[in-house]
């Protein structure tokens, strides 16, 4: 199966794509996690991808594109596979479409959260980011020694493109760059499912829980 997480910066899909591959013992592909660890290894792609970033600005397509084939490529044929953050754009979404036949797979489903763009800004002024990937805030989710991370004791971060200006312009490319998707999945035979992202971290849980169960059919342990 492959699920694809969908919705602007803010609105909790790491936090629910962390948990959901927990719980399915699937493969999450998260490509903002990909380039940031890139940029910290200094690898070409970290370079390229920098100062788009650092705007708030996507990277090109043909950069996720080839980050995104070379992960699908070493998995296992029944691994479950969750995007997150990728097709980001109408043409990554179409390379998608191409690449997955040649691995025996499609796009099974796409979970779309939506919340208030007042949420998405304080959501994020409050999120501070472990290099492993793992995400807290200082306001809802706070860890239990302040700055620390409470699975690997690293020392968290509040991101670069997280001050508030980067994520005005982060919003305006979402809604300009990605939120086409939508029309674009819904009219292909993809199931759309709407979580609202504006509720307590386990209600949104519970609610992607039921959504692919009910539309997927779909629970722990799934391929
Ligand atoms: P990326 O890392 O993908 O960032 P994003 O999509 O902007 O998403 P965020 O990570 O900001 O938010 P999220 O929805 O994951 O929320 P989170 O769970 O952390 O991309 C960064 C950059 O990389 C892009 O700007 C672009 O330059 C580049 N890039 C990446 N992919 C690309 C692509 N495909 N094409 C081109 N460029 C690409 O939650 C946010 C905070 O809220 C956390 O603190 C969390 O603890 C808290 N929270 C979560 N849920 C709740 C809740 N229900 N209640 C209260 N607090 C909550």
């Amino acid at each position: 199966m492959v699920v694809i997480l969908l919705g602007p910066p803010g609105v909790g899909k790491g936090t629910q794509g962390a948990r959901l591959v927990d719980e399915l013992g699937w493969v999450r592909i998260a490509t903002g996690d990909l380039l940031r660890a890139a940029r910290r290894e200094g690898t070409e792609l970290g370079r390229k991808a920098q100062e788009y970033m650092d705007a708030g600005d996507l990277v090109p397509d043909g950069l996720i594109v080839a980050l995104v084939k070379e992960h699908l490529a070493g998995l296992g044929a029944d691994t479950g596979v969750l995007f997150d953050g990728f097709p980001r754009t109408v043409p990554q979404a179409v390379a998608l479409d191409a690449m997955l036949p040649e691995l025996s797979r499609k796009v099974d489903g796409v979970l779309l959260f939506e919340a208030p763009s007042d949420v998405l800004f304080k959501r994020i002024s409050g999120r501070r980011s472990s290099p492993e990937g793992r995400v807290y805030n200082i306001y809802f989710d706070p860890p239990a020694d302040e700055g620390i991370c409470d699975v690997t004791g690293s020392t968290l971060v509040h991101r670069a493109d997280d001050e508030p200006e980067t994520v005005e312009r982060r919003l305006a490319v979402y809604e300009e760059q990605t939120a086409p998707l939508i029309s674009y999945y819904d009219a292909a035979p993809t199931r759309v499912m709407r979580i609202e992202g504006d509720r307590p971290m386990a209600d949104v849980q519970q609610a992607v829980r039921q959504e692919l169960a009910r539309q997927l059919d779909l629970t722990a342990g799934s391929r």
